[in-house]
This record gives structure tokens, sequence and C-alpha cells, in this order.
């Protein structure tokens, strides 16, 4: 046995802001570190719905690649402050504070990782066109299931059954930790 792999630097600025900030709803480093691979077979622009203080944003950031640009979009103004200043040099990310829809007219997006509540319960028909064709969707904070249709708390779970099903894009469901999956959502 040994120990994971260190986190990108700019992953632990990020932890450091949260922590002087007193936020915990970051993504884990299981969806960060899945995040960080798909930034990296990307081109384009990338986005965040929902940048709390950075920490998916950091995780994109490690992995995008040479021309890829990130714009992240945070609704309360304390924390987009806090995030931006992670980024404050770094002309390949752009964080704003704003709700998600401001965002719109920067699209469509190579991967968008939806992590506000709003947009990501209102399901694929507001997403689809802001993604481009063979873009990617990533949704978080998933509970593990393997039953069909998909459970939650004793009900169907109806945004994650449409995700599933929705003919305009190829989603799957991936356990990134044993009480933890997030979709990826290919756009055909
Ligand atoms: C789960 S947290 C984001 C975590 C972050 N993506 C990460 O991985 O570190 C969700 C964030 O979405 C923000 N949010 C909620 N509604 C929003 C909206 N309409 N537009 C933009 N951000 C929103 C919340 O303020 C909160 O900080």
């Amino acid at each position: 046995m040994s120990a994971p792999p260190d986190l990108p630097e700019v992953v632990q600025r990020a932890f450091d802001v949260s922590r002087r900030s007193g936020y915990v709803s970051f993504c884990r480093n299981e969806t960060g570190r899945l995040l960080a691979a798909l930034a990296a077979t990307r081109t384009g622009t990338l986005a965040e719905f929902g940048t709390g203080t950075g920490v998916g944003t950091a995780w994109l950031r490690s992995g995008v690649r040479e021309g890829g640009h990130i714009v992240t979009a945070e609704l309360d103004p304390r924390l987009a402050k806090a995030a931006a200043r992670i980024f404050g040099d770094d002309d390949r990310v752009e964080v704003l504070a704003a709700d998600w829809s401001t965002l719109r007219d920067k699209g469509p997006f190579s991967l968008l990782f939806l992590d506000a509540r709003e947009p990501k319960d209102s399901g694929a028909d507001t997403i689809v066109d802001l993604v481009e064709p063979g873009g990617i969707v990533v949704l978080d904070d998933f509970t593990p299931c393997s039953s069909w249709p998909p459970v939650y708390e004793g009900r169907v779970d109806v945004l994650r059954e449409q995700w599933l099903t929705d003919e305009r894009f190829t989603t799957v469901e991936v356990m990134v930790a044993p009480d933890a999956s997030v979709l990826i959502a290919a756009k055909r």
C-alpha cells in the first residue's frame, strides 16, 4: 500500500481558501480527479455552474489542456471573491460573481460541470443547447444505486432517470467512491 498521489498545487491552494472561508461544500477528491482527467480530453471553453470557493475549478484547471479556458459562475459574491483570488494571475480561468445563466452567451461548452442546484434540478432541457456536440456534462453528488429505475431515499430519482434515458445524450453513472457517484452525459 502507498499514499494516494499528492494534490495538484492549485487544488491545494483552493483548499486553503475554502478553509479560511469556512466553506465545505466542495467536490470530493475522487470527483476532482475525474474532472481533471475529463478536462484533459477537452479543448475550447469549459464551464462550471456553482464555483463555491474554487475547488472544482482548481481540479478542472489542473487537467485542462493548452489553449483551454474555464469560466465559472458563483451566485454568492463572497464565495466568488474568495475563488477569484486563487486564479488572480491565471488568464485561463474566469470567475464570475453571477447567476449561472449569465454564462449562456459564453457557450457552447466542451465540458460543463453542473454543480449548482437550480440548473441541475431543471434537467437536460435547460442544458442541452449550452453544450457542443461531443461535449460532456458532469453532474455531481449522486448516491450509487444499482436498481432500475434509480431510487434515492425511497423514491424514484426522476432527475437521474431522465439523464440516463435522454436520447440527446449518452449518459453513464460512474461510482467514484462506495458512497458517491457522478453522471457523465456526452452530447450526441
Ligand atoms: C456544491 S457547491 C459548489 C462546489 C464547487 N463546484 C466545488 O466543487 O468546489 C454549489 C454552489 O452553487 C452556488 N449556486 C447556487 N445557485 C446558483 C446559481 N443560480 N448560479 C450560480 N451559482 C449558484 C452556491 O452558492 C454554492 O456555492
